[in-house]
């Protein structure tokens, strides 16, 4: 069963989205050669109490951050370092969940740190593009699979890989809710989409092959050809005519 939320569910998931999207934002701003992961996940962990917020991460599946901080070869789930330093030329994927008043928000972006080779610079576009092409493709009334197939079809003819392994979710007053969301698909297969529901999209791309390994930590999952990948994630609400990202930038 996929819940659809009440008005006062997703002004909950706005609030929650928007910490999502404001801390993001300020972390963007801190990716520098010499910063470590620890010390961006201490950041991200502070702005959001500091608004009001609770990292939805931590604790998580016994998740042991508030961010998740996967640089270079790392797909997802990089588990924060005080010895782990961005260095020039890294691309680093933040991905950051918050709860407010019991309602969740999860985002991603990947960031260069300095100057990148146009290929890796073109993977992050690429995986990007693919978020918003297939946020395109909602609405009520459209099927999953139509969501999940955008992926596909945008960023296949590069010859990029799209991770299968891991999956956007349904998310709301828990962070992974029905249903499961691939960035592979059929088109007009699938659940149907509704006004009211509330999705979290996130391709995850490779510049070479989609195959992944989970590393001895548990949690950091990374291109099984070490190639580099790019993570990029919104939280929206389906309504009639489309949908509303809930974790886009404000001001
Ligand atoms: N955005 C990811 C997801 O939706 C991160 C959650 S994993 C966690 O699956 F353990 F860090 F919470
Ligand atoms: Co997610």
């Amino acid at each position: 069963m996929v819940e659809l939320k009440t008005p006062d569910e997703l002004e909950k998931m706005r609030v929650a989205s928007a910490i999502v999207a404001s801390t993001l934002e300020l972390l963007r701003k801190k990716v520098k050669p010499g910063v470590s992961t620890m010390e961006l996940n201490r950041c991200a962990e502070q702005e959001i109490r500091r608004r009001g917020g609770q990292p939805a991460f931590l604790g998580y599946r016994g998740y042991p951050a508030a961010l998740c901080v996967s640089i270079n070869e790392e797909v997802v789930h990089g588990i924060p370092d005080a010895g782990r330093k961005i260095g020039e030329g890294d691309i680093v994927s933040l991905d950051l969940g918050v709860v407010w008043d019991g309602f969740y928000g999860d985002a991603a972006i990947t960031v260069a740190a300095g100057r990148v080779k146009p290929e890796v610079a073109k993977l992050l576009k690429v995986t990007e593009q693919a978020l918003y092409r297939a946020l395109k493709t909602i609405k009520s009334g459209a099927r999953l699979g139509d969501v999940s197939h955008a992926v596909e079809e945008f960023v296949t003819p590069t010859g990029m890989g799209v991770v299968r392994d891991f999956t956007g979710h349904g998310i709301g007053r828990r962070l992974h809710e029905e249903p499961s969301i691939p960035n592979f698909g059929q088109p007009g297969t699938g659940v149907v989409l509704k006004s009211g529901m509330t999705l979290a999209i996130e391709p995850m791309v490779c510049l070479g092959g989609a195959e992944v390994i989970v590393k001895n930590d548990g949690w950091t999952a990374v291109s099984a050809d070490g190639s580099y990948a790019a993570h990029f994630e919104h939280t929206v609400a389906v309504t009639e005519n489309g949908c509303e990202i809930l974790s886009a930038i404000q001001d």
